[in-house]
């Protein structure tokens, strides 16, 4: 049986004095949070306290949780065998989320950004529209945020939409800019495609919150549309698909015409290591 800490290493465990577990104070003074916030985006460092009064060290209240999790795990079972899921569910649909809460949750979580870095914590349309329909609009909303962010495309003017996929997959893997350590920003940004989607198979370290783009120009024959509509959707992804969760790349200026063509040749190029 797993224990809590196997469960979510993500937890923070408590000191005698009631105080999450402090981080280094170079790290802290590289951060912008407040290490009081309850919301917090540092990746945990899971050093156990040393007094050992975690949850997960204490037996006794491990294997209470231990008989929790499997209590509740047999009464899931239960209502799988019998067909109250659905009833279950809708009784616990989440209520409206209110723009005020959402807003308050992300601006409380960066109490000390600079003031011109604050502008990226105020949710656009097409972002409130969204997680006010839990990312799942009606037909009609999410045609308007479709026809909204086609709008905010710059196709380029020599009608090429190819680059170099040399550079591309330097793009492609690099995480640099936006993040709260990269500012001033000391190089040009990247497009952390790698953070969510497999590209060239040979690389090992991949998310996969999207697809995996591996084989992408092969699968579609080279075609040129399919460049366009490429470049596109690295331009805006929420033209495609209203509530994407991909980053709009052109509209919010994270990458240039130039980098967005060279992805695109990584994808879309039958030399690229992605279609081998
Ligand atoms: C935060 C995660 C995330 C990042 C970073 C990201 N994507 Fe995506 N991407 C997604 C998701 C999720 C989808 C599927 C939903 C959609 O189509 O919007 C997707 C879809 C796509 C598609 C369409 C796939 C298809 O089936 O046609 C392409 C092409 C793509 N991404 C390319 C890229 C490139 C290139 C980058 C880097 C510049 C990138 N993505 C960065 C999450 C991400």
């Amino acid at each position: 049986m797993p224990t809590l800490t196997s469960l979510s290493p993500s937890i923070r465990r408590p000191t005698s004095s009631g105080s999450t577990v402090p981080r280094s104070p170079a790290e802290r003074g590289r951060r912008w949070e407040d290490p009081t916030s309850p919301i917090s985006v540092t990746p945990q460092q899971s050093a156990p306290s040393p007094e050992g009064r975690g949850i997960a060290s204490n037996p006794r209240l491990t294997s209470a949780f231990e008989a929790g999790l499997s209590a509740l795990f047999m009464s899931l079972l239960a209502l799988v065998a019998t067909g109250h899921v659905d009833t279950a569910r809708a009784q616990s649909a989440p209520a409206p989320v209110s723009e005020e809460r959402v807003q308050a949750a992300i601006s409380s979580s960066w109490p000390k950004a600079p003031t011109d870095w604050l502008a990226r914590l105020q949710q656009d349309e097409t972002m409130k529209a969204c997680s006010q329909h839990h990312n799942t609009p009606p037909a009609e909303v999410g045609r308007e945020i479709r026809n909204r962010e086609r709008a905010s495309i710059k196709h380029p003017a020599d009608g090429n939409y190819i680059g170099d996929w040399t550079k591309g997959e330097r793009i492609a893997q690099s995480g640099y800019g936006l993040r709260f350590s990269d500012y001033p920003p000391a190089q040009v940004n990247g497009g952390n495609c790698y953070a969510c989607h497999q590209l060239d198979p040979k690389e090992v370290s991949y998310g996969t919150i999207g697809p995996s783009l591996a084989g992408y120009g092969k699968v579609r024959k080279f075609g040129a549309p399919f460049a366009k509509a490429v470049y596109e959707k690295i331009y805006n992804a929420h033209e495609q698909q209203a509530c994407s969760l991909m980053p709009r790349f052109g509209s919010n200026g994270i990458l240039s015409e130039a980098q967005i063509k060279d992805l695109v040749a990584l994808l879309m190029s039958p030399d690229s290591p992605v279609n081998k």
